[in-house]
């Protein structure tokens, strides 16, 4: 090969290499029984306290926030892993097994000290409170060890309708193109957990509208 092409071809790698996909809104299969939830890698942090939330076989031991070991919330037991990850302005870093993610939280979205290509990492408002999931998931308590099973998530009518009002979503919902049973579906569009779109949605707003 002529040397420019090398040249060209080793630029073309390394541009490839380095430029950070944003993540998306689905969870992430960081191993082969584990996914993680929230939050995600390569993302801008504005809130201060977010919930870390993993599902499957994991060592628990084997989580190291910002290289300390993490402190978990005791009042969940089964394969879904949960604990509150407080952060001061700046960098953090989560050691979850071999994997190491980063993240930035930032002072706001413009804010922040990381990779400028970095997308904000949304996420529906979730109360405190020993068992916050219950709004949206099956939750039980196990009666063997007394500590609290997330299960599946429950219907829109169950779960989204408690709070957010029918008028009100039709409203919301305006100029977005609808398919008969959108009210049943609301996931088909919207990841609560972590979104880099506004309105928590899966993809750009855009590729929803009419
Ligand atoms: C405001 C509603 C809401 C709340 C509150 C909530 N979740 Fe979720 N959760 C969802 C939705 C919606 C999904 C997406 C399901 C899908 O699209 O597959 C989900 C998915 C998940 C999944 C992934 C399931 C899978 O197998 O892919 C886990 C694990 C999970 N939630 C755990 C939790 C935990 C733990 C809490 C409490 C700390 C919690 N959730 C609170 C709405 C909620
Ligand atoms: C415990 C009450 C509660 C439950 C349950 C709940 N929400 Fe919400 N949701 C809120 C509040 C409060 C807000 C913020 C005010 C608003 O935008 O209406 C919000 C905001 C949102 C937003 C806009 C967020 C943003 O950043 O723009 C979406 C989308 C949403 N909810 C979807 C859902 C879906 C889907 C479910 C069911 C899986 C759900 N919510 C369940 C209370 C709730
Ligand atoms: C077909 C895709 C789709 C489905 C299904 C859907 N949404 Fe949305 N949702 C959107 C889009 C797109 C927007 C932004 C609309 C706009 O800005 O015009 C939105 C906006 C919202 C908002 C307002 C957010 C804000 O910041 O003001 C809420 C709340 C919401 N959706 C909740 C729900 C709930 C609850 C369900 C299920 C009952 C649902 N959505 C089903 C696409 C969808």
């Amino acid at each position: 090969m002529r040397p420019t092409l090398i040249f060209f071809f080793v630029l073309f790698s390394v541009v490839c290499c380095c430029a950070q996909e944003t993540f998306r809104a689905e969870p992430v299969q960081i191993g082969e029984n584990l996914k993680l939830v929230a939050p995600h890698d390569n993302s801008v942090v504005v809130q201060s306290r977010i919930w870390l939330i993993l599902k499957g076989e994991l060592p628990r031991d084997d989580v190291l926030f910002n290289g300390k070991p993490l402190k978990w919330d005791r009042h969940f037991g089964g394969d879904t892993h949960v604990g509150v990850l407080g952060m001061e302005i700046g960098q953090q870093s989560l050691q979850i097994g071999g994997k190491e993610l980063h993240f930035v939280l930032g002072r706001n979205d413009k804010d922040h000290a990381g990779d400028p290509s970095w997308n904000v990492y949304r996420l529906h408002n979730m109360k405190p409170g020993p068992n916050p999931c219950a709004r949206c998931h099956e939750t039980v308590k196990n009666e063997e060890d007394g500590l609290i099973r997330v299960g599946e998530l429950m219907t829109p009518a169950d779960a989204c309708y408690k709070c957010h009002i029918s008028e009100k979503l039709d409203e919301q919902h305006q100029a977005t193109k609808l398919e008969e049973n959108w009210r049943e579906n609301c996931r088909d569009c919207h990841f609560i957990h972590a979104s880099p779109h506004d309105h928590l949605l899966r993809q750009p707003r855009e590729t929803y509208l009419k």
